[in-house]
């Protein structure tokens, strides 16, 4: 006997002994489970209490039609793949089922092996049902924290993380490369703690000049230096019971980094010029696109500083690592812009869709923002074409695949999302050196579904690994 398929349970509904006993045992040495239903009404309640991969229904059974339980099961579990099994001599009526939903039909008597040919096909055919059904939702699934949206399993981590430090009054260090949303980050941190209540302070640390930055962060007394005609507050004293947040903290003087340190450690610091010790509990988040290890290296950025801005670090993956964010982040960002503008929200074509996926965003989401901004203003008729683009992008996003006309929507997303699946998959394997494992990992899908999508895409990860 073949071992047992837990993947597969198949229910049959027949008011006939013979053939259930016989049906049951045939299936059972083909490795599946079996159910099995006297009549429709019996089937009818087994469905409701489990989960069946396929029906193999009698046409003609006594109280309930077999009709009448195929439309049963189509108004239920519409997926749920059915066979049809007849008498000889109704095949319209088989017809008329296979027309209300039935995925095939047998007739009686049954040539075993016809009847296992048909009942492997139609569970295959339902698993890939699933499995398409499934990445279908995948690729629905949205992610939101804030104001920041995403599609991406890489920022649903970033939005956790997010969820569980805000209100630890931890220092929290948020690296990404220009406009992939550190700031919008640090704001969600803020406006998720406690401290919400109080106003959300914000210091550019690369826009002030380097004499002017600890005057501005600690505050000065009057006389401190030439031009302090009177005391001032400073960022920290301002931010004290609420968020401070330093962005491009990779470029502060050595002189700040010391006294940025003293404040963090003992919460403690002097408005320049002043002897008096000023005590704050103010929260710190910092920000920046430059590699402080490297810099801390180069001996550039002080390593104890370092590690104490680094207590809980959260890393923004680059708009190229996550193209299937595109489309969202472009609907989201455009109706925002309308929002704000008025007027109705524009779409974009496909075309232009499968430009941007084709593109390697170097300045991230902002430069998504600007570039729609831009498209905005030369879009008529309410919709952004590839012509609306501005001429020195599209010479970078090259125009794209052509869409044909006659192609339906749906297609042609389908597509686009198709090649958008093998770009990614085929970045994951350079970059993992084709690790499997971590690929699955950072996908949260199991090695199975990797496997099976490369396949699907003819890739071989072996040439991958080093
Ligand atoms: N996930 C997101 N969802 C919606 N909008 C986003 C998202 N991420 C970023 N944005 C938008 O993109 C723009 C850039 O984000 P932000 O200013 O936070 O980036 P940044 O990393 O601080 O950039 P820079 O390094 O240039 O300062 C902002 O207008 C922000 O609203
Ligand atoms: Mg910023």
């Amino acid at each position: 006997m073949t071992q047992p398929n837990p993947e597969a349970t198949i229910l049959i509904v027949d008011d006939d002994h013979a053939f259930r006993v016989a049906t049951q045992t045939l299936l059972e040495d083909e490795g599946w489970r079996v159910v099995v239903a006297k009549n429709g009404d019996e089937g009818v309640i087994l469905l409701g209490t489990e989960d069946f991969d396929l029906i193999l229904s009698d046409l003609v059974m006594g109280r309930m039609s077999g009709i009448a339980f195929l439309q049963h099961v189509k108004e239920t579990v519409p997926d749920l793949p059915v066979i049809m099994v007849t008498g000889f001599g109704s095949i319209s009526t088989a017809v008329e089922a296979m027309r209300k939903g039935a995925l095939d039909y047998l007739t009686k008597p049954c040539n075993n092996e016809e009847l296992i040919i048909k009942v492997r096909k139609a569970l295959e055919a339902g698993k890939k049902d699933r499995e398409l059904k499934h990445l279908r939702e995948e690729l629905n699934t949205t992610y939101s924290f804030g104001s920041m949206v995403s599609r991406s399993a890489k920022m649903k981590e970033v939005f956790e993380k997010v969820r569980k430090v805000a209100d630890a009054d931890v220092t929290v260090l948020i690296q990404g490369a220009s406009g992939t949303g550190k700031e919008l980050v640090a704001r969600a941190l803020h406006f998720n703690s406690n401290r919400k209540p109080k106003p959300f302070v914000a210091v550019n640390c690369s826009a002030i000049p380097e004499n002017l930055l600890e005057s501005e962060l600690f505050g000065h007394e009057r006389g401190a230096f030439t031009g302090a005609i009177k005391q001032r507050i400073g960022k920290f004293e301002e931010a004290n019971g609420s968020t401070l947040f330093l962005d491009e903290i990779g470029d502060i003087a050595p002189a700040v980094q010391s006294k940025l340190l003293r404040v963090l450690q003992e919460r403690k610091f002097e408005r320049v010029g002043g002897n008096t010790t000023l005590e704050v509990n103010t929260r710190v988040v910092t920000a920046t696109n430059r590699n402080l290890e490297m810099m801390m290296r180069d001996g550039d950025f002080r390593e104890d500083l370092f590690y104490r801005l680094n207590v809980f670090p959260i890393v923004l993956p680059p708009l190229r690592d996550r193209l299937e964010d595109i489309p969202l982040l472009s609907e989201h960002l455009l109706k925002r812009f309308t929002d704000l503008a008025g007027g109705t929200v524009l779409s974009l074509t496909p075309e232009v869709i499968t430009s941007m996926m084709n593109y390697d965003w170097p300045g991230n989401i902002r430069e998504l923002e600007n570039l729609l901004k831009r498209a905005m203003i030369n879009a008529t008729g309410g919709v952004i074409t590839a012509l609306d683009l501005p001429q020195s992008s599209s010479s970078v996003i090259e125009t794209g695949a052509g869409a044909d006309p006659n192609t339906p929507f749906k297609d042609y997303i389908s597509t686009i999302l198709r090649d958008a699946e093998k770009k990614y998959l085929l970045r994951m394997l350079e970059k993992h050196k084709g690790n499997i494992n971590q690929i699955a990992k950072l996908m949260e899908v199991d090695r199975k579904t990797v496997y099976r999508k490369m396949s699907e895409h003819s890739i071989n990860p072996s040439e991958y690994r080093s």
